[in-house]
């Protein structure tokens, strides 16, 4: 069993008729968004959904998860997304795929936000995986050298040889910090850089933390 795929589909057993859901991006959300799709067009299941990248609304639409936008509705009821790390607290670092600005604006307008990964994904202090830092195209070399001031390394994200745009037209610096001992206080410096529009810090935003192993079984930490 795929670990990925065990805690994605432990976290769509969550969701009922009725609801409206936030679709994640990246490996483990894409295990998620094809469960949905099977409870769809199997069971019936109704429901409505958001996405934080423009890659997981391709995948939905393709699957015929009915899409809505933020002008349609009032709350997410559940969001369903991963992570690059998950500490002892259930603080994370997200923005691996680069979709952070998005899955955080999706995640703060639900009311449950559940993190699904495998065992690699917990560690005891975050920063060993760079934070992804979303900045402006514009000045960005400033910003990028206003951010190295706060003790990090940081490096503009490159694609395919080319400077890696998000689903908003920004950059990502990914900021090679080694270990962050007070994340709540990183994530309130970086974005007080002028030119920094979000990071991939997600304070006290997660409600349940699903963990999968590869024997297919999983654990639910609240
Ligand atoms: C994308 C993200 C992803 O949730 C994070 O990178 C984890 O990805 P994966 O499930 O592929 O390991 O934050 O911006």
């Amino acid at each position: 069993m795929n670990a990925k795929k065990a805690a994605a589909d432990k976290a769509v057993s969550y969701l009922s008729n009725g609801m409206v859901v936030g679709l994640g991006t990246g490996s483990t959300a894409y295990w998620a968004i094809e469960k949905i799709g099977e409870r769809i067009n199997q069971e019936g299941l109704q429901i409505k959904a958001i996405a934080s990248s423009m890659q997981s609304e391709y995948q939905a639409k393709a699957l015929g998860i009915p899409m809505v936008s933020f002008a349609d509705i009032n709350q997410i009821d559940i969001t369903i997304d991963g992570a690059d790390e998950v500490d002892p607290a259930a603080n994370l670092i997200k923005g691996g795929g680069g979709a952070l600005l998005r899955e955080k604006i999706v995640a703060a307008n639900s009311t449950q936000f559940f993190i699904i990964v495998d065992e690699s994904k917990l560690v005891s202090q975050l920063g060993k995986f760079p934070l992804p830092v979303e900045i402006a195209v514009f000045g960005w070399e400033k910003t990028m050298n206003r951010l190295s001031g706060l003790g990090c390394l940081p490096a503009r994200r490159i694609k395919e040889g080319k400077p890696f745009l998000t689903d908003n037209g920004n950059y990502i610096i990914d900021c090679e910090f080694g270990k962050i001992v007070d994340s709540a206080a990183i994530h309130e410096k970086v974005n007080a850089i002028t030119g920094v529009v979000d990071n991939g810090l997600f304070i006290a935003m997660a409600s349940k933390i699903i963990v999968g192993a590869a024997d297919g079984q999983v654990k639910v930490l609240e």
